[in-house]
């Protein structure tokens, strides 16, 4: 007889050791506490946030054994040996023979983008990142955005958004010579597009198309995991692979690659750059010097490279990447059950909900997406991020306020931290925000920052 029950469900391959107790308040307070923090979540006291969706930086609960790894740090200014065994890690799973540690990806970044770029060059790029494209323009490029189009439309199913168009590539490529490419800068999955994949064909092809045109190519390896375990899921030919040997080959394709360790390898702090060319190598080992600190810690204490050579060996865990995938996509298969509009398909490490459709009687100009997180925090004490037109800056030649196609609020999961009960409130918090949508106004910018505005600007309500 055929057996009734079919086995779907997945459960996390841990359990809790010790728990942080969270704050609960009233809405009355978190209404006082929105408009002190001048409804910017960024600039709300954590203490005052009961579930927080702010981002999966840094926040991540580390195992048993990356705590124990911390109690080893070799805290020698020169030659650290948890330094070594980091390397030997990146060296095993990301296949780079050549690495730099960073305090985090930004400081990554900003090396980078000063070694590679000559003002007035070009960088083109899947979609862009805020301190990405921030290093790239400060160094004196101009970033051009060469995704495709798919991935500027909020429901557009394409399995991988994340891919760059060969054609916008090569119609730059003609307008202003290889020469004038600084670099391509490939992230996978595609924070600001909805943490959302390429394909291995795709990148494949863009390799060769890079290679053709003697054009370099970096990668962001920041969540690179998350694209590996896509991949594995959703592309032919992947099905047997592990998740390791995906991000191997990913890896191989580029030149170099950077990563903000804050991410997949479930660290509070931590970054690096690591290379196959040696000059760079050389150049960023230079450099490390002058802003972080000896190439051997690079702004970090000791223990916080043992925790990442752990978290390296962790992240390539399926059990792990898929209830990390997983919880995301329990959240969005419930906001589906209330019809609240999110980008599809889910994303890697967040929901992004769609405050320009979900706020669609206010202007861009009063910053829904803003006016959305902030409501939701008033709620429920669930904190998320704006990503839409604060976020995107002005631009830096008519200082204009940029007007991106995405209007979001991104709800992000810190890695091991929430649990499917936690993840049921916010999504009930959501749907009571978005039942009660036509009462909400806008608000209006009174401080603006002059670099990534959406970390310090303050609003008032209109
Ligand atoms: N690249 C990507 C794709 C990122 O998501 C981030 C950070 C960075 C680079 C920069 O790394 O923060 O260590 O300096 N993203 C965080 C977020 C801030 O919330 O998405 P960092």
């Amino acid at each position: 007889m055929a057996k009734k029950i079919i086995k779907k469900s997945w459960a996390e391959p841990f359990k809790i050791k010790v728990v942080e107790p969270i704050k609960m308040t009233t809405r009355e307070y978190r209404e006082k506490a929105a408009k002190e923090a001048g409804y910017n979540t960024f600039l709300l006291k954590s203490e005052d946030v009961y579930i927080d969706l702010l981002t999966d930086s840094g926040t991540n609960a580390m195992s048993d054994r990356q705590w124990a790894g911390m109690m080893i740090g070799d805290e020698a200014y020169a030659g650290s040996k948890n330094f070594y065994y980091l390397w030997d890690n990146v060296k095993k799973y990301y296949g780079h023979p050549y690495f730099v540690p960073t305090h985090q990806g930004r400081a990554a970044e900003h090396m980078l983008s000063k070694i590679m770029i000559t003002p007035g060059q070009y960088v083109p790029g899947n979609m862009y990142f805020t301190t990405t494209r921030l290093h790239q323009e400060l160094a004196g490029a101009t970033f051009v955005d060469v995704i495709i189009d798919e991935a500027h439309d909020p429901y557009n199913e394409h399995p991988f958004k994340g891919n760059i168009d060969l054609k916008k590539l090569d119609k730059l490529v003609k307008e202003v010579g290889a020469k004038n490419i600084a670099y391509i800068s490939m992230a996978g999955p595609v924070n600001m597009a909805g943490g959302q994949p390429f394909s291995m064909k795709n990148l494949r092809e863009v390799y060769d198309f890079a290679k053709k045109h003697k054009i370099r190519l970096w990668f962001d390896a920041t969540r690179a995991t998350e694209n590996a375990y896509f991949i594995k899921m959703r592309e032919k030919g992947y099905q047997n692979k592990t998740v390791a040997d995906i991000l191997k080959e990913m890896c191989s394709y580029f030149e170099g690659l950077w990563v903000s360790a804050k991410k997949d390898l479930m660290v509070n702090i931590g970054g690096f750059l690591a290379t196959k060319n040696k000059k760079i190598y050389e150049a960023a080992r230079n450099m490390v010097v002058v802003y972080e600190g000896l190439h051997t810690y690079g702004g970090l204490a000791g223990r916080d490279m043992e925790a990442m050579a752990i978290g390296i060996e962790e992240m390539v865990d399926f059990d792990n990447i898929r209830a990390r995938i997983g919880q995301v996509e329990y959240f969005g298969k419930q906001l589906e059950k209330y019809k609240i509009p999110f980008v599809k398909p889910i994303g890697g490490h967040a929901i992004f909900l769609d405050a320009k459709k979900i706020l669609s009687h206010m202007k861009q100009d009063d910053f829904p997406a803003q006016t959305l997180a902030a409501e939701i925090f008033i709620d429920s004490g669930v904190r998320g991020m704006e990503r839409g037109i604060v976020s995107s800056g002005r631009d830096p030649k008519t200082g204009k306020h940029r007007y991106p196609k995405l209007e979001l609020v991104r709800l992000t999961f810190p890695r091991r931290v929430y649990t499917q009960a936690h993840i049921d409130v916010a999504v009930e918090s959501v749907a009571s925000v978005f039942e009660d949508r036509k009462k909400i106004k806008g608000l209006k910018m009174v401080y603006e920052p002059e670099y990534l505005r959406f970390f310090q600007g303050r609003f008032e309500r209109l």
